[in-house]
C-alpha cells in the first residue's frame, strides 16, 4: 500500500526557507532591487500610485520606493518570516502596507497601478493555480494599470527552493497573462546569486485594458520593440 501523501504547506516551506537559509543568503536575494526600480520608474507610474509586491518577501524594494517617494506600496508574501525580516530593514515599517496571504486563496481588498511580481509565478506550475493568477491580476489592477513579471527564464533552472517551476521566454510569459494585456516591453537579464550562481531570467511589463496615455508606448528598457526585446546581461 502506498504511503499517505503529505500536504505541502506553503507557509511552513517558505518560512522555513527565510528561517534556515537567512533572507541575504537565499538565491534569489539582491541587495538592491536595481532593474525593478528601473523599470518602475520609467514605466510611468507616478509615485502617487498604489503598488503591490506579490510574492515580495524580504525583498529591499517596498523600502526602495518608499525613499524615492513612492507613498502607496503594498507588500504581501505568505511567509511571516519574510515579512518579518523586511520590515526590521525598512527606516519606516508603517510606512508600507504588509500584506500575510497566499496569494492562491486571496480576494484583493482594493486595485493597484502597479503589480510587481518577481520570481513567484513561475513557482505556479498548476494550470488551475494559473488561472487563479490571471483573475486576480484582473481584480486587483486599476483600468490601465502596468504588471510587471519576472520569471527564470527558458534556459534558466528546472527549480528553486526544492520547489519546481516553469520557465518562460516572454513571448510565452505574456500568452499567460490572457486577454486585454497590452506588451510595453519584455527583457532578460543574468540574475547572480548570493553564491555566485547565474540565473537567466525573463521579464515582461504589460498594461491593462485601455491605453489611456501614450505611456503604455513608452519603452521601459532598453528597447521598445517587442519583436527585439531588452537584454541586459549582468
Ligand atoms: C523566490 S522568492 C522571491 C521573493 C521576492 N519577490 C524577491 O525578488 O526577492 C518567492 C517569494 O514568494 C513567496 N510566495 C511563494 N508562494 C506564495 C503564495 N502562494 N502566496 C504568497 N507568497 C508566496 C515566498 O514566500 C517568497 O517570499
Amino acid at each position: 500500500m502506498n504511503a499517505p501523501s503529505i500536504p505541502f504547506d506553503r507557509q511552513s516551506h517558505w518560512d522555513g526557507r527565510y528561517r534556515r537559509i537567512g533572507s541575504e543568503r537565499v538565491s534569489w536575494h539582491e541587495a538592491e532591487p536595481s532593474r525593478s526600480l528601473e523599470i518602475v520608474a520609467a514605466s510611468g507610474v507616478p509615485v502617487t500610485a498604489a503598488v503591490i509586491d506579490v510574492g515580495g518577501g524580504a525583498s529591499n524594494l517596498a523600502g526602495e520606493l518608499i525613499a524615492r517617494g513612492h507613498v502607496d506600496v503594498t507588500v504581501l508574501d505568505i511567509s511571516e518570516e519574510a515579512i518579518r525580516d523586511a520590515r526590521s530593514r525598512v527606516q519606516d515599517p508603517d510606512a508600507i502596507e504588509w500584506l500575510h496571504a497566499d496569494l492562491l486563496d486571496w480576494t484583493p481588498p482594493r486595485r493597484w497601478e502597479l503589480w510587481h511580481d518577481r520570481a513567484v509565478f513561475h513557482f505556479l506550475t498548476e494550470p488551475e493555480e494559473r488561472v487563479v493568477y490571471r483573475r486576480l491580476l484582473r481584480d486587483a489592477l486599476t483600468p490601465g494599470g502596468v504588471v510587471l513579471i519576472t520569471t527564470f527564464a527558458a534556459d534558466g533552472p528546472e527549480s528553486c527552493s526544492d520547489l519546481p517551476v516553469r520557465r518562460y521566454d516572454a513571448t510565452h510569459l505574456l500568452d499567460e497573462l490572457g486577454p486585454g494585456f497590452t506588451e510595453i516591453t519584455r527583457g532578460r537579464y543574468i540574475h547572480t546569486t548570493p553564491s555566485g550562481g547565474e540565473q537567466p531570467m525573463t521579464w515582461v511589463a504589460a498594461r491593462f485594458g485601455a491605453q489611456s496615455s501614450d505611456a503604455a508606448n513608452q519603452p521601459l528598457g532598453a528597447t521598445s520593440d517587442p519583436s527585439r526585446g531588452a537584454y541586459w546581461s549582468k
